[in-house]
């Protein structure tokens, strides 16, 4: 991504701060070369230590400036407490918070074991809302401005089959932003989301369209995906100086999908056993190779 890419005035974001969760890949490492290329300093966080490290150390390569790589899962409430202390000690406040972090698969809802809901809703919806109450006790007590933005989907708004524990946890985190923007909005603390549409990554292909090829662009109302510079230049818009007024919104960015086609996954309904065989073996496939990294 160059500045050209974004519609901001160069050093926007300067002498501001902040995390981004999953920030070492996919979406979260876009919105976080946005951040730094208008000035911020970024902190990133994820399970896999060497991604996140190295994201830190390509982006500063390549923009200047300074991004830190943190090795957390947010899973773990002492994780999340030490990290953010580091990051307090490294400089004062957050200006801001991006619940990016998420995990998700598509399955048959009968087929998941009481941890494979674990392993989603404690990253989607419980590990944003503790990353969330520990940003938030700091900056009340500090009297801190500040912006948190999380990306949900557009389930938020009419559930997906096939991905229901990621549905119910984004849902959970759709109630979050609307409940706490009104209660700290006197405090000055605000809270947005963003529900993008399909800007196809590694993380979410391999899960979400375990079949592999190209992403079916066919039933978007613009006949294309996401960019990803569209996506930095809205996240930009709710974290950074400005839209202050812009509070507790759910805001999708999808080309309309939503409203064209329901934007879930409804379609699998055709799925077969040997479909849904296949596919399992091949997510499997992407989270041994994710595990490798995370023990390196
Ligand atoms: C059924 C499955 C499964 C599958 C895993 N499990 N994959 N069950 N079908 N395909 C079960 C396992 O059998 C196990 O239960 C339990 O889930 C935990 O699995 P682990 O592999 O031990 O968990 P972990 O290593 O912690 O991995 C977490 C994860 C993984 C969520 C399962 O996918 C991950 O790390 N994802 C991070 C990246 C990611 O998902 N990105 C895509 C986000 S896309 P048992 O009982 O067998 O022990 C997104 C929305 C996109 O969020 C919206 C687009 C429009």
């Amino acid at each position: 991504m160059t500045l050209d890419d974004l519609i901001y005035k160069p050093g926007l974001l300067a002498g501001r701060r902040y995390l981004v969760t999953g920030g070492g890949s996919g979406l979260g490492r876009v919105m976080g070369e946005a951040l730094l290329m208008l000035g911020a300093t970024v902190y990133i966080c994820g399970r896999r230590a060497p991604v996140v490290e190295q994201t830190a150390q390509e982006l500063m390569a390549a923009h200047g400036g300074k991004v830190v790589g943190l090795p957390c899962d947010i899973r773990k409430d002492e994780q999340i407490t030490a990290m953010l202390d580091a990051i307090w000690a490294d400089g004062g406040a957050l200006d801001g918070l991006v619940n990016n972090a998420a995990g998700n698969f598509v399955s048959r809802t009968e087929d998941l074991s009481p941890r494979a809901f674990d392993a989603i809703a404690n990253i989607v919806f419980r590990g944003s809302f503790m990353m969330t109450l520990d940003c938030g006790k700091r900056w009340l007590a500090e009297g801190k401005a500040a912006s948190v933005v999380s990306i949900l989907t557009t389930w938020v708004w009419n559930g997906s089959p096939f991905t229901v524990p990621s549905a119910m946890s984004k849902a959970g985190l759709h109630a979050m932003t609307q409940s706490l923007a009104v209660e700290w909005a006197g405090r000055g603390v605000r809270f947005n989301a963003i529900a993008p549409g399909l800007f196809p990554t590694e993380g979410m292909s391999a899960r979400l369209n375990p079949g592999g090829g190209e992403h079916k662009t066919e039933g978007n109302p613009m006949q294309r995906n996401g960019r990803m510079p569209e996506l930095a230049n809205l996240a930009v818009f709710l974290l950074g100086p400005g839209s202050e007024y812009v509070n507790g919104q759910t805001i999708a960015i999808d080309g309309a999908q939503y409203q064209a086609t329901g934007g879930n996954f409804a379609r699998m309904s055709a799925w077969g056993d040997e479909d849904w065989r296949r596919a399992r073996d091949n997510i499997a496939g992407q989270d041994a190779k994710d595990r490798r990294q995370r023990l390196e």
